[in-house]
């Protein structure tokens, strides 16, 4: 059975841009958030993005109504019953993450392909609590989800190679160029970007230069897009801790440890963008102004 109706789990900032994605490219899409407001926030995030894509005429009125209407939002799981493909993107504790997945597989046909977009959480362990690790995997997207092209498809030893090679032609379908990985802490992605990340708060810690100076270093001097400190407030200083204690308890490595100065600016609730304060100061979100910090 192909896959037709698509699940999605969670409806923030990846959640909405997931279900924006995949309702663009011509499946029917049911997403589900804990209450109202949670739903209607995230429904309005997808309706101004599209409205932005017709306004800059990469999307006609009439895609955008298609969109919209093969697109739906509830607080109930039951609604997500008849779902061939589901796709979790709530919050990064595992116990809830199990949770929801052990209802899940209560409720969905033993044919539903379960995925969940995690960045840093074991992709086995979610499956243990399921009847059905032959059909989980990992399917991992980049903020912001309707840009970012990548999609990270993640294995385990007990995923059925069928299944996998599906999920990946799934992923080409929605226009994302899909890789391939195993279930390894961080993934690829992750497993690079952590430990620069890191070391730049480190060479902020050293004195090495100060927050623009570094963010224009690497901007100017290697082409990326975003300096270490925009991107660090972008993916969220919590996110990021939190992916970086899972990689540290794996490896044990002083690479993946959090620097004390991230885990200070996470325990003060600076969180980046989303927050307001990270290393820049988001007062005037058009003009942020570097944090002193050291
Ligand atoms: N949603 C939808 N579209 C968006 C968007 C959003 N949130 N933000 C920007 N865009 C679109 C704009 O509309 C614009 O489209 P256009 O080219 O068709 O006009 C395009 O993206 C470029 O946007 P801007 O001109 O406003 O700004 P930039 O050129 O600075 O691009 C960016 C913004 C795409 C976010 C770019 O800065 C970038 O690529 N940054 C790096 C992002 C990154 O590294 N993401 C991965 C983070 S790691 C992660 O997610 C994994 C997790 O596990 C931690």
């Amino acid at each position: 059975m192909p896959i037709q109706k698509v699940g999605v789990v969670g409806c923030g900032l990846m959640g909405s841009g997931i279900a924006q994605v995949v309702a663009q490219t011509g499946y029917t899409v049911v997403v589900r958030e804990l209450n109202s407001e949670l739903v209607d926030k995230g429904l309005k995030t997808i309706e101004k993005n599209l409205q932005r894509l017709v306004e800059k005429g990469s999307l006609t009125e009439i895609e955008r109504d298609h969109t919209r209407s093969r697109l739906r939002g509830t607080t109930s799981l039951d609604d997500l019953g008849d779902a061939d493909l589901i796709i979790e993107a709530i919050v990064e504790q595992l116990p809830v993450k199990k949770e929801l997945f052990a209802a899940l597989d209560k409720l969905c046909p033993k044919t539903a392909i379960f995925a969940s977009n995690t960045s840093s959480i074991s992709i086995t362990e979610m499956a243990r609590a399921t009847q059905r690790p032959d059909r989980f995997v990992g399917l991992h997207f980049f903020n912001p989800v309707p840009v970012m092209k990548l999609v990270e498809a993640i294995r385990t030893i007990t995923t059925d190679p069928g299944v996998f090679d599906e999920v990946v032609s799934f992923a080409e379908r929605l226009g994302k160029t899909p890789v391939r990985t195993s279930d390894r802490p961080g993934f690829i992605v992750n497993r690079l970007l952590v430990p620069y990340l890191l070391d730049a708060i480190r060479a902020l810690e050293e004195g090495v230069g100060t927050i623009e100076d570094i963010d224009n270093s690497m901007k100017l001097g290697c082409g990326h897009p975003m300096g270490p400190f925009t991107l660090l407030d972008f993916v969220g200083l919590d996110t990021t801790h939190y992916i970086a204690e899972v990689m540290f308890e794996e490896f044990k490595e002083r690479r993946f440890a959090p620097p004390p100065l991230l885990k200070r600016m996470v325990l003060a609730g600076w969180h980046g963008r989303k927050t307001g304060r990270g290393f820049y100061d988001y007062t005037d979100p058009k003009n942020p102004r570097p944090m002193r910090l050291t």
